[in-house]
């Protein structure tokens, strides 16, 4: 190998660090970025709505966010267990709602609201 390759990648060995670093200290921000950052973030709405402070928020409350109806007027509030439920089965927590994904193993719903109690 040509030593300017390989010190390039020993440069990014060392940028790629303090990622992994994190996401060991905290395993259920990597669960949360692999299962839902694809569409939701902490701080900012995305395909679906932003998480920060989602933890006592009523369901379908960010304004300026298009929720689907059926979320919008459930009247739920968002507590430990009821993100377990919406995670396990939206469509059975709330008939008619757009989240099309589901979290199936129980381990990871538990880390996941886990984290999200934490960033609220
Ligand atoms: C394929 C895209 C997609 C994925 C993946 C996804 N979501 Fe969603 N999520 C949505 C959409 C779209 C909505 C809005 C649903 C509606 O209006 O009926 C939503 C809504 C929500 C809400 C309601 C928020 C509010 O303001 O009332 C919560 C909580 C939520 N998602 C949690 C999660 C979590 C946790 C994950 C990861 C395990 C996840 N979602 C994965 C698309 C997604």
């Amino acid at each position: 190998m040509k030593p300017a390759l390989c010190l390039a990648l020993a440069g990014l060995a060392v940028l790629a660090a303090p990622a992994r670093a994190a996401d060991d200290a905290d395993p259920g921000r990597a669960l949360y970025e692999a299962r839902c950052g694809g569409c939701h973030a902490l701080a900012a709405d995305r395909v679906g709505p932003r998480h920060a402070g989602v933890l006592g928020r009523k369901a379908g409350s960010i304004a300026g966010f298009a929720y689907s109806p059926a979320l919008a007027r459930s009247q739920i509030v968002w507590t430990e267990e009821s993100l377990e439920r919406w995670l396990r089965d939206p469509e059975a927590l709330v008939p008619g709602q757009r989240m099309n994904f589901r979290v199936g193993d129980a381990d990871e719903r538990r880390r996941i609201v886990e984290y999200l109690s934490r960033n609220r």
